[in-house]
């Protein structure tokens, strides 16, 4: 498998690397690169954030779960490769930004990427990175001061990057035996068929840590990463569609504008870096009972649409979730894209986490009930945490459709939340919290819909 990117301004050409690699451990122990980090190891403390560019810009990323084959065609930039004279680096030292400066590095490579994008909502940009002894004004203070100074002449390099193989039209270890990088759906189906025993890695945000976590051998990988056609996003009048391998932030771009409590809630959705990773694909795929976008997409009456070789069938999302680590798909068959019907505007999303960033949630609630002339019409309501599965709230929808948009309505059907879910005790929340706040999110829906309460998020910016 050969794999080429540029690194710090430097062609590198990888041929017979370990697909399973990741870029932190061959940054450190094969390159001697040691300025990015090494924290968790798992996606949550941004110490080994690098800045990878291509045409499409330039996205922070956690080196510790990306694997070497996911740069193929891109440019990777890490701390050393700024040359001390980035003016995040010299803001840094102004505005006394390190103490220790173990996080440094990564905090410097998430500002590094936010300053070539134009970012000006520091906070969301580095609620990926902690710091344990500096404290976070004087780094925010750092990232505003240059939020208007020169992009460094490396980045229109690194953006230009292509390697020779993609020119020639090659991909990364192209070919029938994975692991492989197919270039397509088309290709990816063919492959896939023909290997249904591999693993497919999208964003790798999941699949990361059964490596470094679990330590898990995967003898075969399919990376989906080069596969154009499924990054995707198709909004028309009638629908939006988007590909598997849509990132979250792209995605969250997208909906936000039609559904903005939808984008509020993927904004807390884990961190810039592991959002501009894990797909949507991936985020359904996996089945996780407490992955946010199946809720919301549930809500929104969203079709899932699968494939498996030349053979193509849609599934309302929610007939996809079967059971707790069972999920109706094919041996050889993937997701291609999740789509959903245009509509009015009437959907809230409620993550509940113990940390309001970068956290996942203990219980997800998205509600999207329509009312006309003072009765409910319609009511879709979907949750993650409250159940081995993403599932929706049947029972409590019966009890809502057909009466009058009323708290006494809204209070009636209230108990019909212990008809619809049994949810179990966690590290993340007991069961009665979670019934108790499951209820409490239909009321705060209402008491919304009356307009009687501010949005919380509102009133804290
Ligand atoms: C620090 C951190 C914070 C997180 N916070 C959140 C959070 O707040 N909310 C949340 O919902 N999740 C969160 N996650 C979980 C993770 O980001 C999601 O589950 C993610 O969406 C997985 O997508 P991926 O592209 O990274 O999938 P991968 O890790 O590449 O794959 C996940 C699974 O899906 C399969 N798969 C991937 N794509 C397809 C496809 N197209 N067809 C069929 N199978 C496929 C893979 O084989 C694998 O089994 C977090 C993860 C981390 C590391
Ligand atoms: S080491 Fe913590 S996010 Fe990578
Ligand atoms: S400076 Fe010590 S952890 Fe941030």
């Amino acid at each position: 498998m050969k794999i080429t990117f540029l690194l710090n301004g430097e062609t590198v050409e990888l041929v017979e690397a370990d697909p399973t690699a990741t870029l932190l451990d061959w940054l450190r122990e094969d390159r001697g690169l040691t300025g990015t980090k090494e924290g968790c190891n798992e996606g949550d403390c941004g110490a080994c954030t690098v800045a990878v560019s291509d045409a499409d810009g330039t996205r922070a990323l956690n080196a510790c779960i990306l694997f070497l084959p996911q740069l193929h065609g891109k440019a990777v930039r890490t701390v050393e490769g700024l040359g001390g004279s980035h003016p995040v680096q010299q803001a840094m030292v102004t505005h006394h930004g390190s103490q220790c400066g173990f996080c440094t590095p990564g905090f410097v490579m998430s500002m590094v990427a936010g300053h070539a994008e134009g970012a000006t909502d520091h906070d969301t940009q580095l609620a990926g990175n902690l710091c344990r002894c500096t404290g976070y004004a004087p780094i925010i203070r750092a990232a505003r001061a240059v939020e208007s100074a020169p992009k460094p002449d490396w980045l229109a390099t690194d953006r230009a990057f292509i390697s020779p193989e993609i020119l020639r039209g090659e991909a990364a270890g192209r070919g029938a035996e994975p692991p492989s990088s197919p270039t397509s759906s088309d290709e990816l189906a063919a492959l896939y068929e023909a290997h249904p025993d591999a693993t497919l890695v999208a964003g790798a945000t999941d699949v990361g840590l059964w490596v470094t976590k679990q330590l898990r051998e995967l003898p075969k990988v399919i990376f989906l990463s080069g596969c154009a056609d499924l990054k995707e996003i198709e909004v028309t009048d009638t629908h939006v569609r988007l590909g598997a391998m849509v990132d979250m932030n792209r995605m969250r771009d997208a909906v936000a504008p039609l559904h903005p409590s939808y984008g509020e809630m993927i904004r807390r959705y884990a961190s810039v870096q592991v959002r501009n990773a894990a797909t949507v694909g991936g985020n359904i795929a996996n089945g996780s009972p407490i992955g946010d976008n199946p809720p919301a997409l549930i809500a929104l009456g969203a079709t899932l649409h699968l494939r498996k070789g030349d053979t193509r069938r849609d599934l309302p999302l929610e007939a996809f979730f079967l059971d707790y680590g069972k999920q109706d798909r094919a041996p050889g068959e993937f997701v291609e894209a999740v789509s959903f019907p245009r509509q009015p505007d009437r959907l809230k999303c409620y993550k509940l986490s113990k940390r309001f960033d970068q956290d996942i949630s203990a219980v997800c609630g998205c509600f999207n009930i329509t009312v006309e002339g003072g009765i409910v019409t319609a009511a879709r309501i979907a949750f993650g945490g409250m159940a081995g599965i993403p599932k929706r709230a049947r029972a409590v929808e019966a009890a809502l459709i057909g009466q009058p948009w009323t708290q006494q309505v809204v209070n009636a059907a209230l108990p019909e939340f212990e008809v619809d879910f049994t949810p179990m005790s966690d590290m993340r929340a007991s069961a009665a919290y979670r019934m108790e706040t499951a209820k409490a999110m239909l009321s705060r829906y209402f008491t919304e819909d009356q307009g009687q309460l501010a949005n919380v998020l509102e009133v804290r910016a």
